[in-house]
């Protein structure tokens, strides 16, 4: 049996890496299908809409998707397609797990960890005015409701995960209403779990000690903006962005995708590293259960990287993004 699988390709460099991780799932064994659909510049083309109904339609109906990045059009009055996909789906969850990888240039060795982002609420609301000429004010929507579902996700996905603490990183001394329902709705579900550590830490001081040591932290749980920052932060722990896979999931559908953008500075030239998408779908075949796809590529990706000899521009080596799609398929 295999799955079906909406495929956003993506701009720029889009078409590479997804192309890089289709074809390598495939030669996996990954029993998936692929339902094209276009978004980003090819909806705008299609539809006049970087985000046309039918890329909502076609994940609503088959609750998975892998995604490539699509470009935010400046001017001509589009609102981000990736923003639009997130409040379109109410796909709540920002995953980001950070893994150090061999040979992979970074400050720390053994990190592993993983970092859940509020999507729907905080600073992202989008709700601001200017109440007198020049001072705007710009609303943070916090809601118990959206705290308990995000905490309760969390928790799960620690017991699912064999993970053994989540913390919470709040600012309550400024924002004791915003950030101290967060926390509270957090204190609340965290009584269902209690095997699982909870505590809760402020933004600041997990900035700090996650540069100082990262092996302290297990699970973090972020609002909007704090999980924005706080997550390239970790990404940063690990080698950067072009390192880290993620995802972004509501109730019961989840899209994979890679957090860096579409690169038009190397878009076409064949030398995009299409790592963070493929571990995206690394991400995507254990949320589906094929766990012996995930290890096998893993492990692929583990050699390939040890061994030094394809890796792309941005990791240090010469290959293009075929040479390093090829060593992977030939270790698999
Ligand atoms: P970017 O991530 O596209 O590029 C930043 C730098 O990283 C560039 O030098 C680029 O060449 C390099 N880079 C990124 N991915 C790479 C890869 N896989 N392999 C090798 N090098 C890589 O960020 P930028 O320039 O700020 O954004 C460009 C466009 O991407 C914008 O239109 C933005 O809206 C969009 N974007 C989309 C995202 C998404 O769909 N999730 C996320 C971030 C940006």
């Amino acid at each position: 049996m295999k799955y079906r699988v909406t495929l956003l390709e993506g701009d720029g460099i889009g078409p590479e890496v997804t192309g890089a991780t289709c074809r390598i799932l495939e030669a996996a064994g990954a029993p998936v299908e692929w339902e094209k659909v276009p978004a980003g510049l090819k909806g705008i083309e299609e539809y006049g809409t970087p985000l046309p109904e039918v890329v909502l339609t076609s994940l609503r109906r088959n609750k998975i998707g892998l995604k490539g990045p699509l470009t935010t059009p400046k001017g001509g009055g589009y609102s981000s397609p990736n923003v639009g996909l997130r409040k379109g789906l109410d796909l709540f969850t920002g995953l980001r797990p950070v893994q150090s990888l061999p040979g992979i240039k970074s400050p720390y060795k053994g990190v592993d960890l993983v970092v859940l982002r509020e999507n729907t609420q905080g600073l992202y609301s989008g709700i601001e005015h200017e109440v007198t000429p020049g001072t705007i004010v710009t609303m943070k929507v916090s809601s118990r409701e959206a705290g308990e579902r995000i905490a309760r996700w969390g928790f799960e996905y620690a017991r699912n995960h064999g993970r053994r603490k989540v913390t919470v990183c709040h600012k309550t001394s400024v924002l004791p209403l915003a950030d101290g329902a967060f926390v509270d709705a957090f204190f609340e579900v965290a009584e269902d779990y209690p095997f699982i550590q909870a505590e809760a830490r402020t933004l600041d001081s997990v900035s700090m000690d996650m540069a100082q040591d990262p092996s302290d932290f297990d699970v973090l749980l972020l609002q909007n903006l704090y999980g924005d920052i706080i997550s390239d932060l970790a990404a940063g722990l690990v080698g950067g962005l072009g390192v880290v896979p993620g995802a972004n999931v509501g109730r019961n559908i989840a899209v994979f995708e890679a957090v860096h953008g579409t690169a038009p500075d190397i878009a076409g030239k064949g030398i995009a590293n299409p790592l963070a998408v493929l571990l995206s779908g690394v991400l995507m075949m254990r949320h589906m259960g094929e766990h012996k796809v995930a290890d096998a590529i893993n492990q692929a990706i583990h050699d390939v990287l040890s061994e030094g000899r394809h890796l792309t521009g941005d990791l240090g080596g010469s290959a293009g993004t075929e040479e390093f799609t090829s060593a992977i398929i030939d270790k698999l």
